[in-house]
């Protein structure tokens, strides 16, 4: 019985990890995380989240551009702000939440 339990419990376990992983990146949890620091306080130069003067001449370039600026990195920027291990979709994801409130 003892395993047959254990065996249920992993099979749960592992339907909830594929749940997650497929689930949308959640782009305000990875602000929060990983490009806070820099982009609410406008640290080293960058554009502040929500200050539309400063977007502006940003969102000018397409949204590939955008993304991919902040997966490779652009002046003062690091790649995916220094955080590597984020995926290029947690980025993306980031960078829709970033920008939301200047769209
Ligand atoms: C170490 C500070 C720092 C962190 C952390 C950081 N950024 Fe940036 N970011 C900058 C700076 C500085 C710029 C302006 C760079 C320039 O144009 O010279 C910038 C610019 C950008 C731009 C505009 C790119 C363009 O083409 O104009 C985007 C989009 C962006 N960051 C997204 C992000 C995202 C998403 C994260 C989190 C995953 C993040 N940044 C984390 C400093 C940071």
């Amino acid at each position: 019985m003892k395993k047959i339990t254990a065996a249920l419990l992993a099979g749960t376990a592992a339907l909830a990890f594929t749940a997650s992983v497929q689930a949308e990146p959640d782009g305000e949890a990875i602000y929060n995380q990983a490009c806070m620091a820099c982009h609410m306080t406008g640290a080293a130069g960058a554009p502040i989240k929500g200050d539309a003067d400063a977007w502006a001449p940003r969102l000018e370039q397409d949204m590939e551009t955008l993304y991919a600026h902040a997966i490779e990195g652009i002046g003062a920027m690091p790649p995916k702000g220094g955080h590597m291990n984020l995926s290029d979709d947690e980025v993306k994801a980031a960078v829709d939440f970033m920008l939301e409130p200047v769209l």
